[in-house]
């Protein structure tokens, strides 16, 4: 069975990792304009790289929960694809095998001048040379607002061949990724919501309601045992 999970903030949310969208999300603390644009970055660089340098700390000290554990145990199923929008490494820490980082990582930086990847410094001051071309180029490897996000072409693979989609702690508020759910359904995937509350009644299939770190590892067990 081909299966493609997609992950949001609400799988970290019991690790300690702050939403975007609930209560005390950072969207209440921050305008996504100010801190979660190119325009916003060429605009006030210090500002953006703060924002990006606290959540790197926050994500670093962070610990897998059991829905990270049990979505590890997932990935190393034949025919499992495994997305977040999330982009602390949680998961990735927990063992999960070949996550795809659609928004990017935290613990990555990005150069803007030649494209070049490499681990991302716990603090990035404005002007941070690439080490590959030596530019003062270099950016958080994140996604922002108005940007593409990465794997596209993988995920709609993936999500044409889906027997089953899950989307976990997310509250498809953001596309591409809210509309996964309609892409796989129309080529025939069953589709299920793991969430605290239904976010679109009648959208999914199936919704199992309530924190992740129970819901998810029940649910894995259901499919692999
Ligand atoms: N267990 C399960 N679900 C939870 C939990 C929990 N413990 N806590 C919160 N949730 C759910 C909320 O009900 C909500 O539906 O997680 C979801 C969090 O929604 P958002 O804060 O909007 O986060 P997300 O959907 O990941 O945002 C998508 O928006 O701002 C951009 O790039 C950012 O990747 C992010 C994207």
């Amino acid at each position: 069975m081909r299966i493609v999970v997609l992950t949001g903030a609400g799988l970290s949310a019991e690790s300690g990792l702050a939403t975007f969208r609930d209560a005390d999300g950072l969207w209440e603390q921050h305008r996504v304009e100010d801190v979660a644009t190119p325009q916003a970055f060429r605009r006030d660089p210090a500002l953006v790289l703060r924002f990006y340098d606290g959540r790197r700390a926050g994500a670093a000290t962070a610990r897998p929960n059991a829905a990270h554990e049990a979505l590890a145990r997932l990935s190393r199923a034949p025919g499992v694809t495994l997305i977040t929008q999330n982009v602390d490494s949680l998961l990735d820490r927990a063992g999960a095998r070949d996550v795809i980082h659609m928004h990017g990582r935290l613990d990555s930086a990005l150069c803007a001048a030649c494209g070049h990847r490499w681990a991302a410094p716990t603090v990035m001051p404005v002007g941070t040379a690439c080490p590959d071309c030596g530019r003062p180029t270099a950016r958080p490897d994140i996604v922002w607002f108005g940007e593409m996000p990465y794997h596209m072409e993988r995920i709609d693979a993936a999500l044409s061949q889906a027997d089953l989609f899950a989307a976990i702690g997310t509250s498809g508020n953001v596309y591409p990724a809210a509309g996964f759910v309609d892409v796989a359904g129309m080529t025939g995937a069953e589709t299920v919501e793991l969430n605290l509350a239904a976010t679109a009644p009648g959208r999914f299939d199936r919704v199992i309601e309530g924190p992740a770190s129970r819901t998810v590892p029940e649910w894995v067990a259901s499919l692999i045992g």
